[in-house]
């Protein structure tokens, strides 16, 4: 497996399989609670701007919206983003929805806040990952907030089994986890079996330190960094997540 994914193999790993099984891996009560997390670490406020890179189905993007967050949420999935958009009208909110890269961002100066929740960073290879930063950093305005959730690498080694099943009904999902150590990735392969059928797809993405994300923001432009655990606690190697926090 290579040092990055290609675009077809997102749209297919972000497609809606990953839909079916979302609420089983993400109860809503698990996406209030994240809701609460960033709102609290991004400091919101009623009407702050705020961006969502890889915002999914919305699971996030419409709870901060409901807040009273004035929410973008770009992704490079469309069929999650009509979820998004469907899910912001069932929910009366209003949050603006764009189908976009990363990797290529429109705004200068206008954003808050941003965020990448739930592993939404690292697919790509070094350079690629570092200009979502300089991206991000070129649309928050002086003064604006990011923060990045993703795995803890420490915790990810010792604790998790390399496989890792999901169940909906009569449906699996199965995740077969390795790293690859010359590379600091951790590659997924996914085998979704549903309504008798059987698909494959994967998905892999670097898994940096957070001496490596303070170069890196600080190259892109960021001041302080700070880091975090699951649920905004300390950041331990026991923490398994790592959430990190910069300011522009
Ligand atoms: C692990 S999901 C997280 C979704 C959402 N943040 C959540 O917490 O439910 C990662 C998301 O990033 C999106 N994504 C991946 N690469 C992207 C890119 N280059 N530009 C925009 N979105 C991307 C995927 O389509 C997917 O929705």
């Amino acid at each position: 497996m290579g040092n990055t994914v290609s675009v077809s193999e997102l749209e297919s790993y972000f497609g809606e399989d990953y839909i079916h099984f979302g609420d089983v891996v993400n109860p809503p009560e698990t996406s209030d609670r994240d809701a609460g997390v960033i709102w609290t670490h991004l400091s919101l406020e009623q009407g702050s701007s705020v961006l969502e890179l890889g915002c999914g189905y919305g699971r996030i993007a419409n709870r901060l919206g409901e807040k009273g967050a004035r929410v973008v949420g770009l992704d490079i999935s469309p069929i999650l983003l009509a979820k998004a958009e469907a899910d912001a009208a069932e929910r009366n909110v209003n949050v603006e929805y764009l189908l976009g890269d990363m990797r290529s961002l429109p705004w200068r100066d206008r954003f808050d806040a941003a965020f990448l929740w739930y592993t939404t960073f690292g697919y790509f290879d070094d350079v690629d990952n570092e200009t979502v930063l300089c991206e991000v950093a070129s649309s928050l305005r002086k003064g604006g907030r990011l923060l990045i959730d993703h795995a803890n690498r420490f915790a990810f080694l010792r604790h998790k089994s390399p496989i890792y099943i999901v169940q909906r009904n009569d449906d699996l999902r199965i995740d077969i986890m390795s790293n690859d150590v010359l590379s600091d990735r951790r590659n997924l392969e996914r085998i979704i079996v549903r309504d008798g059928c059987v698909r494959r797809t994967h998905l892999s993405f670097r898994q940096y330190g957070f001496s490596e994300y303070v170069r890196m923001l600080r190259s892109a432009g960021f001041g302080a960094v700070e880091a975090y655990g699951e649920e905004g606690g300390a950041f331990t190697s026991d923490s398994s997540r790592l959430m990190v926090v910069a300011y522009k």
